[in-house]
């Protein structure tokens, strides 16, 4: 039997494939949704393959409120969605800020419409990022829930930052609406299957499809930004999470929103009604992330010894607006979600080269 009918929007891209197998695989049923603007479509037909059985799939732009409705018009048994799409690509947020507010904030309000008036439970699980911390003060590593958020600089940023407010917002408005924000640090890696991954458009932006292309020789080094940071090596340092480990993590975020079955009505005090979402018990945030941060050059040399494939790299000057340092403090999600990223970066990026063979 079936634990609930979840929505999966942007399902053919990297992070909403895996998360599509993971659903599944736990007992969910999946309507995938896509536009396909960023994804191929044979995605679909992949997951099927993955899962060796028929998916749910219905094409449509969540940007777009009456084609989106007609999903919910077709499937109104949904109880929860997991919202991934969106642009996220930090440079061309910049030359297009208005596609990107378009696209990530006018698919939210979609979707917070139609999950809180059409659907049969309003849950949410939102896909945001460690982008919504900047540039961490040194003494805030690893960095935790709590920490500031800065000012982000670029419309990508601000995007994830305006949707977590709008998402705290609507807890407060809607009494039946329960959200749970998961912050990615850098999802890398690809399904054991080989038959999903990272599929980038053009030269990739991020390190390591930029890393298995290179040793594939499609480029012919890779470029490090920047040798001359204050870290032990002198590169910048990240936490990178396998993709299939994240992937699980929403499905324990989906768990913990479905499963719950108390309800949380702001309280009545003579106070404004405008009060912390927080207190609501019905907003969630989790950072996703190892804890351990690796450098450029670790994860480039960690990769040569995973694979035993040579990787030309040059040290190139820094990137500009690149962030020096930033890892997680993922005990939260550990706690409250009994959720922990433990496959070795070995096996993660042996995954991402698997992956990058079968192109
Ligand atoms: C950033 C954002 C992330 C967003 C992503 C989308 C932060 C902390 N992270 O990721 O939220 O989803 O952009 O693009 O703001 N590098 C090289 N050579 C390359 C490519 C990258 O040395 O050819 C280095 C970068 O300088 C960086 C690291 O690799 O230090 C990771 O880069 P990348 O994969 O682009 O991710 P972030 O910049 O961390």
């Amino acid at each position: 039997m079936s634990k609930g009918k979840i929505l999966l929007t942007g399902a053919a891209g990297y992070i909403g494939s895996h998360t599509w197998v993971e659903l599944c695989q736990a007992g969910y049923e999946v309507v995938g949704v896509d536009n396909f603007y960023n994804s191929e479509r044979d995605v679909v037909e992949r997951i099927g393959k993955i899962l060796g059985r028929e998916v749910l799939f219905e094409e449509a732009d969540c940007s777009d409120l009456q084609a989106f409705g007609k999903v919910f018009e077709k499937h109104p048994d949904i109880v929860g969605a997991v919202h991934f799409a969106a642009c996220k690509a930090v440079g061309e947020s910049i030359d297009k800020p208005l596609m990107y507010y378009r696209n990530n904030i006018v698919s939210l309000l979609n979707l917070i419409t139609l999950m809180t008036e059409k659907a049969k439970a309003a849950n949410i699980v939102f896909s945001s990022s460690c982008t919504v911390y900047g540039q961490p003060d040194e003494d805030h590593l690893p960095i935790a829930e709590d920490a500031p958020l800065k000012r982000s600089l670029s419309p990508y940023g601000k995007s994830k930052q305006m949707a977590e407010e709008i998402l705290s917002d609507s807890v407060i408005a809607f009494p039946h609406l329960k959200v749970c924000a998961l912050r990615y640090f850098n999802p890398i890696g690809a399904h054991p299957s080989a038959l999903i991954g990272e599929l980038p458009r053009g030269v990739p932006q991020n390190l390591v499809p930029f890393v298995t292309q290179t040793a594939a020789g499609i480029r012919d080094h890779l470029n490090v930004f920047g040798d001359d940071y204050n870290t032990p090596d002198g590169s910048c340092i990240r936490d990178y999470i396998y993709v299939v480990d994240l992937a699980k993590a929403h499905v324990k975020a989906i768990d913990k929103l479905v499963g719950e079955t108390e309800v949380h009505p702001v309280e009545e005090t003579d106070e404004p009604t405008y009060v912390d979402a927080a207190k609501t018990g019905r907003w969630y945030i989790y950072n996703l992330g190892t804890g351990r941060g690796l450098s450029v050059l670790e994860l480039v040399h960690g990769f040569m010894k995973a694979t035993g494939v040579n990787l030309p790299y040059e040290i190139a000057p820094r990137r500009h607006g690149d962030i020096e340092q930033v890892w997680a403090d993922p005990h939260k999600a550990e706690r409250e979600l009994g959720w922990k990223a433990d496959t070795p970066i070995e096996d993660v990026l042996r995954s991402a080269w698997n992956w990058q063979k079968t192109l």
